[in-house]
């Protein structure tokens, strides 16, 4: 994507996408490199990513990092994966300062090293005040344990009747709205504990390609697939 500034974007845009950044150890295996290679050009589909979404206006961008599953990967990978969050996120600062987009921290990231998370706090404070788009990540993210945390939430502020509205004031994604397009990359069709509650109505968006991968013009594949959907709502 990068330089290259064209845009081939339908008219009719998704407010909020999440996507399921999947395909990275794949993509590094394919050419013989240690998984952590393919974590590093996952990173800059990533920026490039975000770059496309905040010049089309899109209001939400919703990326799942690190799932709650993943700490159970081999040691070194998951070593490798919090110190490229860590920095990476770091690095980027300045570009995100500059562009006016907010983040949002999506997950249990008491779970973090001080270090790590310190970085995240930071970053996300220093983005509080910022008027752009939001950018979402998940880390030591899981759907279910949200939900749980949420419940959890609820019973110790002795709630007896509990609502949807409830459950969704208590999630971490709480003041976002829903995801319009969920996508998927690697040819896996598989939801994979992401957003479950908030995907109730999601178009779901399923792409062969591994992450690395998964340039602008797949991106506008995926945008141009969701233009031409009906959304229903059960109506
Ligand atoms: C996605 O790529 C990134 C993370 C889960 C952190 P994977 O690491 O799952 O890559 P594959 O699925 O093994 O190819
Ligand atoms: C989902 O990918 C999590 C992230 C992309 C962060 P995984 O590779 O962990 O999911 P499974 O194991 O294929 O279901
Ligand atoms: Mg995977």
């Amino acid at each position: 994507m990068g330089k290259d500034n064209s845009s081939n974007a339908p008219a009719r845009l998704p407010k909020h996408i999440a996507i399921i950044m999947d395909g990275n150890g794949r993509w590094a295996k394919k050419r013989l490199l240690p998984r952590t290679a393919g974590h590093k050009a996952g990173f800059n589909t990533f920026v490039d990513t975000v770059d496309y979404c905040n010049q089309h206006g899109i209001e939400v961008l919703t990326v799942y990092a690190f799932s709650s599953e993943n700490w159970n990967r081999d040691e070194k990978e998951v070593a490798a994966l919090m110190d490229l969050i860590g920095r990476g996120i770091k690095r980027y600062m300045p570009d995100l300062i500059e562009k006016n987009i907010q983040l949002h921290l999506i997950g249990d990231i008491e779970r973090f090293a001080p270090d790590v998370r310190d970085i995240l706090y930071k970053s996300r404070d220093r983005l509080a005040e910022n008027t752009g788009m939001k950018l979402c990540i998940c880390l030591s993210y899981g759907g279910r344990q949200e939900i749980v945390h949420a419940f959890n939430e609820l019973a110790a502020e002795g709630k007896k009747e509990i609502t949807a509205e409830d459950i969704s004031a208590h999630l971490y994604t709480k003041g976002l709205p829903d995801p319009d397009l969920v996508i998927r990359t690697s040819g896996e069709y598989r939801i994979s504990n992401f957003l479950l509650w908030q995907s109730a109505y999601a178009e779901y968006y399923f792409a062969d390609v591994l992450w690395p991968d998964f340039g602008k013009k797949e991106l506008e594949k995926a945008l141009e697939s969701y233009s031409k959907r009906e959304r229903r709502f059960g109506r």
